[in-house]
């Protein structure tokens, strides 16, 4: 039996229609810090709770590259006596709101793709939060598109959507499946701390889905998988203790360590040379030289981590042809980020040219997937 080569046949995104910028974000992440200074005046006088200081435009930008991010809920988020996205909660016999985000996402690839959902096998849901525990998004998903075949969720955090690449191509390697979609939807303002001044200005909302399939039934214009490799190193510099066993504790769901929380500097320090030598070790793997790859689609989490995994994977500092940036207008979007980066550079490039998809974050995790366009 001849090997069944698994290619990214087309992507989609979903994209929520408001957007906020580093101006709106820090206007109100002051109003919470003066009306926070202002409530608790007598025990910061006293010394028992320590004063609030207010966040910057500037800081955001230089520390991080985000300009702005899109949002599912604006008004909440920058209400500062809300600071998390709110809405009417939906009933059983509605679609849910990770769902419906998937489901455009998935439309979307499906449609650059010209499958019909009917040819789908499967639907994995990787993404770095989900709304509830069962039962799955994806196979809510699955439902909605009228796909038959199975579905699951899957979180490796950031990394969720280059694990579910991998998953579904060796489904298909392995002759389990010949269609896949990789759906993530993200809200990172539900599990961010937007009144944390370290990380309120990091996330932003977005859904990406990737159709995995295998060669002889993919659309003649693909990227053939030519290899993926998958790390985790445990690590608590990211980390989030939402769960049911918690929720009761005495400081509840709102408790800052039951949302996002990190080291950014440890992360920072330890990840880049981690996520670099994954590349280089991997593509020597692949017979492929590290600094010939056309294109690097990294993980949108940070523009100075970017520039320094690039620099020691091409040897050179990449320039926004070889290393794209969605980060400035998405900001971190979690395991959608490279994703989103790919499928708004891909189409530009040639026959023959190989690229990386690239993602890390809590785990630690990182994954790779090795793309070549077909010819
Ligand atoms: N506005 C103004 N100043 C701020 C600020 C804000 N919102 N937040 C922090 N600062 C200040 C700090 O108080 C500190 O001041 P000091 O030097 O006087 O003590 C200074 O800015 C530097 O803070 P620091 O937290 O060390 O910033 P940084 O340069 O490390 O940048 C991150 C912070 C989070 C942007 C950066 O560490 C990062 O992106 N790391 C990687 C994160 C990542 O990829 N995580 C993965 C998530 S999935």
């Amino acid at each position: 039996m001849s090997e069944i080569i698994p290619v990214i046949s087309a992507t989609g995104l979903f994209t929520p229609p408001e957007s906020v910028s580093n101006a709106e974000l820090v206007e109100s992440f002051n109003a919470y810090v003066d009306l926070f200074n202002a409530r608790h005046a007598a025990e910061i006088a006293a010394g028992s709770v320590q004063e609030l200081a207010p966040s910057s435009v500037e800081f955001i930008e230089k520390a991080s590259g985000i300009k702005s991010r899109f949002v599912m809920a604006k008004g909440p988020v920058l209400d500062p006596e809300t600071m998390a996205p709110r809405w009417r909660e939906r009933t059983n016999d509605e679609l849910s709101v990770l769902a419906e985000m998937g489901v455009k996402a998935a439309q979307d690839a499906l449609a650059a793709a010209g499958r019909d959902a009917r040819d789908v096998d499967a639907v994995l849901c990787a993404c770095s939060n989900l709304e509830r525990p069962y039962p799955a998004i994806a196979i809510e998903i699955q439902n909605a598109l009228g796909i038959e075949g199975f579905g699951f969720d899957m979180n490796v955090a950031c990394s969720s959507a280059t694990f579910g690449i991998q998953t579904a191509a060796d489904y298909i390697r392995a002759g389990n499946a010949r269609s896949v979609l990789v759906v993530s939807p993200e809200i990172c303002t539900g599990h961010n701390n937007m009144k944390n001044r370290d990380s309120h200005f990091i996330f932003g909302d977005v859904a990406t889905a990737v159709l995995v399939e295998a060669k002889d039934v993919a659309p003649a214009q693909h990227w053939e998988i030519v290899g993926t490799k998958l790390k985790t190193v445990f690590s608590n510099n990211i980390r989030n203790n939402f769960g049911f066993l918690n929720c009761a504790s005495p400081e509840g769901i709102g408790a800052p360590d039951k949302l996002f929380v990190q080291e950014g500097r440890k992360v920072f320090k330890e990840v880049v040379p981690m996520v670099a030598a994954m590349i280089v070790e991997e593509s020597d793997r692949l017979g492929i030289e590290a600094a010939a790859l056309r294109r690097l689609w990294l993980h949108q989490a940070n523009q100075g981590m970017n520039r320094l995994i690039s620099q020691r994977v091409l040897g050179h500092e990449a320039n926004e042809d070889e290393s794209p940036t969605v980060l400035d207008t998405y900001g971190n979007t979690s395991s959608a980020g490279s994703i989103i980066a790919f499928h708004k550079h891909n189409t530009d490039l040639g026959a023959g040219d190989l690229g990386v998809i690239c993602s890390f974050g809590a785990g630690y995790s990182a994954g790779t997937v090795f793309v070549r366009k077909a010819a």
